[in-house]
């Protein structure tokens, strides 16, 4: 898999994240408004991204993802003048010191694994940017490992375990948003601290569903350089099913034993790995 995907200090990365810009992430800059979304692969980074362009009169840009392109992206970083959301897939460890040192807003997404497993397995058979898998069942053993881009889910939700009650994180998770989008988008305009009506809020609630994303993703043409997620830059991609609990329709129960059970030995003290079970 190594045409695609390379090692960067022993996890996985697309080859869109250059090894310079990677080993350089501790020269990037933040600024004190700036504000980082960040989760693992597939736990609805473009949805709250979404969310987020849509809040009206805002002064705010999303841009592309901290660890997509080269060595030039903290120049281009610099151009923006508008506050700053900047979506990334890093763990903890791996964010740019400065972010922590300046304790910049960070929005956090967690999403159940077996799906966040059963839509990344979707995505690396979709996604001419990461490696051929032929099975399921093959994926899965990658996912349990670790062996996949950004390394293990459980490895990544707990370098964020104890950063969780920070007051500037706000944790999200992709099952709350399915079961009240509306009251998801309240939280993130607090967060930003805009005052925003509740038919704005409505409004957005509804251009962020997943029928109207997948369809407006389908018309428009996108920008290469505009793209939330590392991994590809055609949306298109991205939008498969959109549910909470398809997973059922791919685990056997010898394979859903086995998640379980390591799910158990690395999360039992998890109060992060709970969120999506609300
Ligand atoms: S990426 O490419 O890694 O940044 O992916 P990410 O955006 O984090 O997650 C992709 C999954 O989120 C689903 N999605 C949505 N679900 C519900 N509503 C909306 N509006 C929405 N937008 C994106 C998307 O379909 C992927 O999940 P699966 O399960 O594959 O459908």
């Amino acid at each position: 898999q190594l045409n695609v995907l390379h090692k960067f200090k022993g996890i996985l990365f697309s080859t869109m994240s250059s090894k310079e810009l990677l080993n350089s992430l501790d020269s990037f800059e933040a600024r004190e408004d700036d504000v980082f979304l960040v989760s693992y692969p597939k736990s609805g980074t473009h949805w709250v991204a979404e969310v987020i362009g849509n809040i009206p009169n805002t002064k705010i840009t999303v841009t592309s993802p901290i660890e997509y392109g080269d060595i030039s992206k903290f120049e281009e970083l610099k151009t923006y003048s508008k506050r700053r959301v900047i979506p990334t897939h890093l763990s903890y460890d791996m964010l740019p010191r400065n972010i922590k040192q300046k304790q910049c807003k960070i929005i956090y997404i967690v999403r159940n694994p077996k799906d966040v497993a059963v839509s990344l397995y979707h995505y690396y058979r979709d996604n001419p940017n990461l490696p051929c898998v032929e099975t399921w069942a093959a994926f899965l053993e990658l996912f349990l490992r670790g062996d996949v881009v950004y390394g293990s889910w459980f490895d990544h939700v707990l370098s964020w375990e104890e950063h969780k009650d920070d007051k500037s994180i706000l944790i999200l998770s992709y099952e709350e948003m399915k079961k009240d989008l509306s009251k998801s988008v309240k939280k993130i305009t607090t967060f930003f601290d805009i005052n925003v009506s509740d038919s704005e809020i409505n409004k957005i609630s509804w251009k962020t569903s997943f029928s109207e994303m997948k369809s407006r993703a389908a018309k428009e043409n996108y920008d290469p350089n505009h793209t939330i997620c590392a991994l590809t830059s055609n949306r298109n991609l991205v939008f498969r099913k959109g549910a909470v609990g398809d997973w059922i329709n791919y685990f056997t129960s010898k394979q859903k034993r086995v998640f379980d059970e390591l799910f158990i030995q690395r999360m039992k003290h998890s109060e992060l790995a709970r969120r999506f079970e609300d």
